[in-house]
């Protein structure tokens, strides 16, 4: 498909803010289309990018005869609603994370889009990353022999001190909303866990994960400090720092860690990042917000140790991001991939690399990662009914 694939996009917050910019660097993308219904952003948002058509309802956008792509950039509870009217009137699909809040509301969108024969792309960036993306080709090339373990580290993301955020405390508050965020007592978790399991299974070789461990905490402990700024979060009354989990090959398993100041710990290299063990080596990888991994000195992007062999160290060099002072572009490139890849999806009608069930899958480890917090003990995947929401 050579033709201009022409994209309307919804909900003009932060994550639209970096959608657009990988339409309009895509040579075969149009955003001919933009929708929110604070009609004052909407006209705002297409007026600085000089996007024709704006709208406030979604029911007129979804219609519009002219899009081939809806981009779905709207708070969490209205992801898989928005996704089946898209598929139901013949659109492909880019939906923001968390795809769905349980298990039957994902697969019911995943349904209409595969009925539909659309592309659904979920925009799940930790695997767009491409520090995440080089970590998998070296994996995948045998760099590690097998992969056997892995460590998430998370800490603090910090701000640019110029940066495109819209910090509205009330525009926000979604996220606060145990429904319209979708994790009950724990937005945070729900809003965020879905990354780290997709980056689990993914630097795993997708090998799924089988039972999830999450050790609950009542938060605080350390000095009451700001967390991620432009956020809504508070400090939470419950707070999961830690999540274990097993593989269904018995061999693996993984960790997840957060020390950061919304729960009242500090971790002094901030943000996000990964270590992978494999059998004859490891790779530390920065993700998001991600930076001082350092090796001799230098600042690095991805370090890969070897049994036996030089280290060797990798950068990215993508013009930083655009919204954490960060060593690793995350709100850049990583948004962008995600963008362009969909676009190249439906030119050359090829699979899209996180589709709809991936998404939903991602959701149901959070659940079993939240029900595991709230029951104290270890919770299998599958036992994730398909009705099971973390909020009343
Ligand atoms: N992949 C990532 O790295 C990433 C980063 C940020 C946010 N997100 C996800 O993107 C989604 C949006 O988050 P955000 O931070 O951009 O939110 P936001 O609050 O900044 O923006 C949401 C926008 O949606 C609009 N909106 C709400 N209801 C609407 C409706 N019915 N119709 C049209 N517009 C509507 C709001 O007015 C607002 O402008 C969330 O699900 C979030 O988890 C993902």
């Amino acid at each position: 498909m050579d033709a201009e694939i022409c994209v309307g996009v919804v909900g003009l917050g932060l994550a639209a803010t970096a959608h657009i910019r990988g339409y309009l660097s895509h040579p075969q993308a149009r955003v001919l289309a933009v929708c929110d219904n604070d009609g004052g952003r909407a006209a705002a948002f297409g007026e600085q990018h000089g996007i024709e058509r704006v709208y406030t309802s979604y029911a007129e956008l979804v219609t519009d005869g002219d899009l081939h792509v809806i981009d779905i950039a709207t708070p969490t509870f209205l992801h898989a609603e928005m996704t089946a009217l898209a598929a139901e009137a013949g659109k492909h699909i880019h939906c923001e994370k968390p795809f769905c809040r349980s298990v039957a509301e994902g697969m019911a969108a995943v349904q209409a889009a595969k009925k539909a024969g659309v592309k659904l792309l979920v925009g799940e960036t930790y695997v767009f990353l491409s520090s995440h993306m080089k970590a998998r080709e070296l994996i995948e090339d045998g760099a590690i022999g097998r992969p056997l373990q892995i460590r998430q580290r998370h800490g603090a993301w910090h701000r640019r001190a110029q940066h495109e955020l819209h910090i509205d405390a009330a525009a926000r508050a979604w996220r606060l909303d145990g429904a319209k965020s979708g994790g009950g007592r724990y937005p945070w978790i729900f809003d965020h866990a879905v990354h780290f399991f997709a980056t689990a299974e993914y630097l795993m070789g997708d090998t799924q994960i089988d039972e999830v461990y999450a050790v609950a905490a009542s938060a605080g402990g350390g000095p009451s400090r700001g967390g991620a700024e432009h956020d809504p979060y508070r400090t939470a009354e419950v707070d999961i720092p830690i999540i274990t989990w097993r593989y269904a090959d018995p061999e693996r398993q993984g960790v997840w860690m957060r020390a950061e100041r919304l729960n009242g710990k500090y971790d002094f290299m901030h943000g996000f990042s990964t270590t992978v063990v494999g059998e004859t080596g490891i790779i530390e990888v920065l993700g998001e917000g991600g930076h001082n991994l350092l090796w001799q000195g230098e600042q690095q992007h991805l370090v890969l140790h070897r049994e036996g062999q030089e280290t060797a160290c990798f950068r990215f060099d993508e013009g930083g991001d655009r919204v954490w002072a960060s060593e690793i572009s995350y709100y850049g490139m990583g948004h962008v991939n995600q963008v362009h890849h969909l676009i190249e999806a439906i030119r050359q009608n090829s699979l899209v690399r996180y589709g709809g069930e991936d998404g939903v899958r991602a959701v149901r480890c959070t659940l079993a990662a939240i029900r595991s917090a709230q029951e104290g003990r270890p919770v299998p995947v599958a036992e994730v009914e398909e009705s099971y929401k973390a909020y009343e």
